[in-house]
């Protein structure tokens, strides 16, 4: 071990390998995109679970996947437990950071207090959630949601792409679809719940700041549009004759944009956009297309929302074409506990970084785990301009050391 590099760095540079090592366990060889319940997904569960075990945690994988670490309190079994946590699924070629920082980081922690043979007054209980991004079945904090008693069995027949539907999936891992209801947590023996996440944005990079205290979590909904017109052939259907439902869902995706363009926190996305049946020489007849609207403030979301789809009817109309809207994905904005932001800010402080309080436009698993208990957000810097969800995602050892240090703080003085 090199005596020159200090407890912090060593801590920084092990969360950054870790997270890189980790990104290995891919659904593609091409790019790092882990989806629920694949193989990748499964080896990333095994290799998590290890790395708690050589920080001297219990594990256990719940009923949705999840995989959880405690590392008992002074006091022992018992003791009320501060709860860390994110995701390890991925969006499609995704960055390595997203979800996974929010494990490594509490992990290192806790590898700390095990080599020095420290407890603290609360238990500290690290959640690997299983998914949270959704991209296999088009979910939306599937397991952090499962944790909460929120999970709506009616999901367990969404199919991914290939057919396979989520029930099939779990049975295939060997998790009983049934018993999803047992990865309930019983909020009496919880503390507060804290996640600690890339920041996913520049305003940290800008600022010259290695973390920042998240105060609220912007709301957001998702719904999938289906735009129905009439394929035809595009050599012999006169222009003025058709009903494309690709042209009217060109300008659906340009409503969003022109609605949602008004500034403040308000932000809105067409992220898929699906050609049933695409072919060169047809004319679009059946469009899907996904929506994502959000906003730091609730009342500023739902009249975009509005405004928007009141517009897409619009288009279908004078365009002839049908509209079918389905709601996927829906949460409030949550706040962050005061008294959670300023135990935080007090511990990055005493890192040596001043304590920047900013909103998260990001959605993340402590917009679920408040319906269980008080949360709390802390962000590390985002490298490369602030861009995530995007393979050129990057983090810096020396701040991955940072938010070890807080967050150990944080835990000792709580
Ligand atoms: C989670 O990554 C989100 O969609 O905000
Ligand atoms: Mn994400
Ligand atoms: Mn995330």
């Amino acid at each position: 071990m090199d005596a020159a590099v200090s407890p912090r760095d060593r801590a920084g540079r092990t969360v950054l390998e870790r997270a890189i090592a980790l990104a290995r366990h891919s659904d593609s060889p091409e790019h790092y995109t882990r989806t629920l319940f694949t193989p990748a997904h499964r080896a990333a569960a095994r290799q998590v679970a290890e790395w708690m075990r050589a920080a001297g945690m219990a594990v256990r994988v719940d009923a949705i996947g999840n995989v959880i670490g405690r590392y008992e309190a002074a006091e022992g079994a018992g003791s009320r437990a501060i709860l860390l946590g994110s995701h390890f699924d991925s969006v499609r070629n995704g960055g390595k950071y997203d979800g996974v920082l929010g494990i490594l980081v509490p992990i290192a922690c806790a590898a700390e207090l095990h080599a020095r043979g420290e407890r603290l007054a609360h238990a500290v209980e690290v959640i690997a959630f299983s998914d949270e991004e959704g991209a296999r079945f088009q979910t939306s904090f599937l397991s952090s949601r499962a944790l909460a008693g929120r999970f709506d069995p009616a999901v367990l027949a969404r199919r991914d792409a290939d057919g396979v539907s989520l029930e099939a999936a779990m049975r295939e891992v060997g998790l009983d679809p049934a018993a999803v209801e047992s990865a309930r947590i019983d909020p009496a023996g919880v503390a507060a719940y804290v996640e600690v996440h890339i920041e996913q944005g520049p305003v940290l990079l800008r600022e010259g700041l290695a973390l920042g205290i998240v105060t609220t979590i912007a709301g957001g909904t998702r719904n999938t549009v289906r735009v129905r017109g009439e394929a035809g052939h595009a050599g012999t259907v006169p222009m003025a004759m058709r009903h494309d439902a690709l042209a009217a869902a060109a300008e659906m995706v340009l409503a969003v944009e022109g609605r949602c363009a008004a500034g403040g926190s308000l932000v809105g996305t067409v992220g898929i956009l699906h050609v049933k049946d695409g072919t060169g020489n047809v004319i679009p007849g059946d469009v899907e297309l996904s929506v994502d609207i959000r906003a730091a403030e609730d009342a500023v979301r739902e009249a975009a929302e509005h405004d928007v789809f009141e517009h897409f009817e619009a288009i279908a109309r004078r365009r002839g074409v049908s509209l079918e809207r389905t709601r996927t994905h829906h949460v409030h904005a949550v706040p962050c506990a005061p008294w959670l932001q300023d135990r935080l800010a007090e511990s990055v402080r005493r890192a040596g970084v001043e304590p920047r309080r900013l909103p998260s436009g990001a959605g993340h698993d402590a917009m679920i785990m408040a319906e269980v208990c008080d949360v709390g957000m802390l962000f590390v810097r985002c490298g490369a301009g602030g861009v995530s969800h995007n393979p050129a995602e990057t983090v810096t050892a020396e701040d991955c050391g940072l938010a070890v240090e807080a967050l150990l703080d944080f835990l000792r003085r709580l």
